[in-house]
């Protein structure tokens, strides 16, 4: 009963190890629906070529879809031989079918067939990450307007800077997954193009037509070279890598998140439901959902790593080192879907500690807009930072803030200072002033909501 779609040239099986090492149904059993999409529009290519008749290609269209329905069923029975999800699919159509399904492969190689499932099943993958990127992004929109005009200090260097708000921070890391979200759309555009009907190799001698192929399978065009198409796996490399790069900036994001939820910090607090404790330590409450976010960025860049060196040395057109794509793009894929599903239940879950934050901002973080205040006084940019910088080294010496410092102290300093530099004491209309596009001033901000509402709506 045993099935192999090859073995007319052999006298003996493939060792026990050999069938071990080579068998990836495990892993592309997930192609199933579309190995059995490609193998119905196949069926119809062959007909239209004039290798089937009518009744002979709804005959095996209809079979497929009966496998179809025992794949959902679960009610497949594999076998040891069953090498991967073309040869069960395969198997499945000569057991219902028999003479009729070993015409299917007709002038088809599972080269040309595994990589049209994986462009196929691409699709969809990208798709579905785009759906859990844009809710992502959403729960950080609907954090953002809750929380405006919640001020926060803005860090470089890790170091105290300038005052910001809360919303401005939040959507700095939904920008960056804005951009994920194109980079996505980008590859799913560019990597459209139908590798079937390149055979093995060499193409198709049997007049298929690949131009009907590609629009009954919803591609754009076709892949224009046959040897390049049954080769390239470049579309993987970069699904990969976008995957790694969402995956980077969910670390980042994480990563500040991990400190702000420290004692220490307290600007944030994890909900109980993605927070855990130590065995040991009865107060612990650890961050582990953040740390696994930040965590998994290193398995997924690995798989672009691990990709990468399984193309590099194979030489032109289909090696079997290929077959390890699947390995590499799935578990970047799965794990991204873990940590996206995660980032989103932090995200609408986080309590902000508006007044810790607030409690935060120090005059220090002011000395910027003390020298744009100087500025404005006709004085060099330069010079102001400079006499700024002497009067933030004057405060230290006291161990007083800036703002303590006095006025004739100040007009010591530079004589542009006037009584009216006690203007430029309130963080929070300090940071309205910051109301070019892409600054931290209300106006600012909203225009950011309204892009990233937009984007999510037209995703
Ligand atoms: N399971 C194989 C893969 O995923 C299918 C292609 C096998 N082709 C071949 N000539 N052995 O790469």
């Amino acid at each position: 009963n045993s099935y192999q779609l090859w073995g007319g040239r052999f006298s003996e099986k493939p060792s026990e190890a050999l069938q071990a090492l080579n068998i990836s149904l495990p892993y592309d059993s997930r192609l199933y629906a579309d190995d059995l999409d490609a193998s119905k529009a196949y069926a119809e290519a062959l007909q239209r070529a004039g290798y089937l008749n009518t009744a002979e290609a709804d005959k095996l269209v209809k079979s497929l879809e009966l496998i179809r329905y025992d794949w959902i069923e679960r009610t497949i029975k594999f076998l040891p031989t069953d090498e991967d999800v073309h040869t069960v699919n395969e198997r499945l159509l000569v057991e219902i079918t028999g003479e009729l399904g070993q015409r299917l492969h007709t002038g088809r190689s599972r080269n040309d067939q595994v990589v049209t499932d994986m462009k196929l099943w691409l699709r969809r993958g990208i798709r579905e990450t785009l759906g859990r990127l844009s809710r992502v992004i959403e729960s950080a929109v609907k954090q953002a307007e809750v929380h405006l005009g919640v001020l926060i200090p803005g860090y470089t260097h890790m170091q105290r800077a300038q005052p910001v708000q809360f919303s401005h921070w939040l959507l700095s890391h939904a920008f960056a997954l804005r951009e994920d979200c194109l980079r996505l759309v980008e590859l799913r555009d560019r990597a459209n193009v139908l590798p079937l009907g390149s055979g093995a190799l060499a193409g198709n001698p049997l007049g298929i037509d690949r131009l009907w192929l590609a629009e009954r399978l919803g591609f754009s065009g076709v892949t224009a070279n046959s040897m390049h198409a049954v080769g390239d796996r470049d579309f993987v490399v970069d699904f990969i890598y976008c995957c790694s790069l969402v995956s980077l900036h969910l670390s980042r994001f994480a990563e500040d998140l991990i400190i702000y939820s420290t004692k220490e910090f307290d600007f944030i607090r994890l909900h109980d439901s993605l927070s855990s404790g130590s065995s040991l330590m009865p107060q612990k409450r650890n961050p582990d959902s953040l740390e696994l976010i930040r965590g998994i960025s290193g398995v997924i860049s690995s798989n672009l790593t691990g990709i990468m060196m399984t193309i590099k040395g194979t030489p032109s057109t289909y090696n079997k080192d290929l077959q390890f794509d699947k390995e590499y793009c799935f578990q970047s894929f799965d794990k991204l879907k873990q940590v996206l599903d995660v980032t989103q239940g932090v995200i609408q879950t986080m309590q902000v500690q508006r007044d810790t934050m607030e409690a935060a901002l120090s005059p220090d973080m002011l000395a910027t807009d003390w020298a744009y205040y100087l500025v404005k006084k006709g004085i060099p940019f330069r010079q102001a930072h400079h006499f700024i910088g002497r009067v933030v080294s004057l405060a230290e010496q006291r161990g007083v803030g800036i703002t303590e410092v006095p006025l004739g102290e100040l007009q010591k300093i530079c004589p542009a200072f006037g009584s009216d530099i006690a203007s430029v004491a309130d963080y929070a209309n300090n940071v309205q002033q910051y109301d070019v596009i892409g600054g931290t001033a209300t106006a600012s901000i909203e225009e950011q909501l309204r892009l990233l509402n937009n984007f999510v709506k037209d995703m």
